[in-house]
């Protein structure tokens, strides 16, 4: 397979571990293994006999279990975990996929959610987010329109990278009945659910529908990614068989201790998810002052879920330029929307991080000293 490079993780090749003031990343602020064994009594001690063999291919039973108590109508059997959620995109969209599909993705996204299946061949068409008076803004009106009869997936991210924007219940649902009337299968990348900003818990989309795809992570809301573990969730069993078997070609099975540590923190979920909501919230607090300050050069949209939004810059130069030498001569990081292939000059901020108000200090004071501001 001939797949085109992913911007976005060779820009963060780049800069991510040289960086001093990463003010865009999309994870929450992670923690170390004692504080991870320490919410759960009893459990040092059985991380430290865990055997370091092969664990079993679909992932082990427990944490299955677990992951499936997440959803309302998921069982062990319908789960399958994987590294990150890096593996389970590309592996689902090989599975799904044969060269000529019809492939419809909401845009701007995370690249691999449409370049996998660019790869494979197949016609990929966007269904692009639009800014609106109101914020960020997705028409399903035109999502129908783009359907063919050869269109097999319809791929969704919600809460979507980079803008935060999140289907409502009401949405997914007109979405999965447009689906199920044409018989598409729905990928729903959620890594970043848990996290939501307006209180509003929705659905998983593998709850909502039989050919539903539901892919989880223990990196963006739970802020483990150093874990490297996610998760597939469907009821479609064809697609579970296939998804086994293209596994044996991946990774094989998932890390032993990563597992343990993904059950210890999944069982403390709400405790976590909330630790995190509070760091995303209170560093929104901290950014909206500082747009307030700045009306002219920023155009903010508050994301509804998630550590990250996606923010107008009225700026005269390029804005992949900006960021360059933003992060050449200040050391801070932000994201242009060209690594997103995304027209307009926006970038990605990440409000997860704990040092996010010492590393916005960083970018205010550059502003201020190139008379920007
Ligand atoms: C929407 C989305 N999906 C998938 C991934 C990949 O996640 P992981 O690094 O856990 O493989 C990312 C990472 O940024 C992402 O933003």
């Amino acid at each position: 397979m001939k797949i085109n490079d992913f911007k976005l993780e060779v820009f963060f090749g780049k800069h991510e571990f040289t960086a001093p003031y990463l003010l865009t990343q999309s994870d929450c602020a992670s923690m170390s293994i004692d504080q991870v064994l320490a919410m759960e009594p009893g459990s040092k001690e059985k991380f430290m006999t865990e055997w370091l063999g092969y664990t079993e291919v679909p992932g082990n039973p427990e944490l299955r279990k677990i992951i499936a108590g997440l959803y309302t109508t998921m069982e062990t059997e319908n789960i399958i975990v994987h590294a990150g959620a890096q593996e389970p995109i590309f592996n689902c969209m090989n599975v799904l996929l044969d060269k000529g599909d019809h492939v419809i993705t909401q845009f701007p996204i995370y690249q691999s959610l449409f370049e996998v299946a660019h790869a494979i061949g197949c016609d990929v068409s966007k269904w692009s987010l639009e800014m609106t008076e109101n914020g960020w803004f997705m028409d399903i009106d035109k999502l129908e329109s783009m359907i063919k009869d050869t269109t097999k997936l319809i791929v969704l991210n919600s809460p979507n990278n980079p803008t935060g924007y999140t289907f409502t219940a009401k949405e997914l649902k007109r979405i999965v009945e447009l689906a199920r009337k044409h018989d598409i299968y729905v990928f729903c990348d959620e890594v970043y659910k848990g996290v939501e900003l307006d209180g509003i818990k929705r659905p998983w989309l593998a709850d909502l529908y039989e050919k539903g795809i539901s892919l989880g992570v223990m990196s963006k809301a739970y802020g483990l990614a150093g874990l490297r573990i996610g998760w597939l969730a469907t009821k479609d069993e064809d697609l579970l068989g296939k998804l086994i078997k293209m596994k044996h070609y991946t990774s094989i099975c998932s890390s032993g201790p990563s597992e343990f540590l993904a059950g210890v923190a999944l069982k403390h979920s709400d405790k976590l998810l909330a630790r995190n909501t509070k760091i995303i919230e209170d560093n929104l607090v901290i950014a909206e002052a500082f747009f307030d300050r700045y009306p002219k050069l920023f155009n903010y949209t508050r994301p509804m879920a998630g550590p990250i939004a996606f923010i107008e810059m009225k700026i005269d130069m390029p804005i992949a330029d900006f960021c360059d030498k933003l992060v050449e001569e200040a050391g801070v990081l932000l994201l242009p929307s060209s690594i997103y292939g995304f027209e307009g000059q926006y970038f990605r901020m990440g409000f997860g991080r704990d040092n996010f108000e010492e590393s916005l200090k960083h970018f205010e004071n550059y502003l201020i000293d190139k008379k920007l501001v």
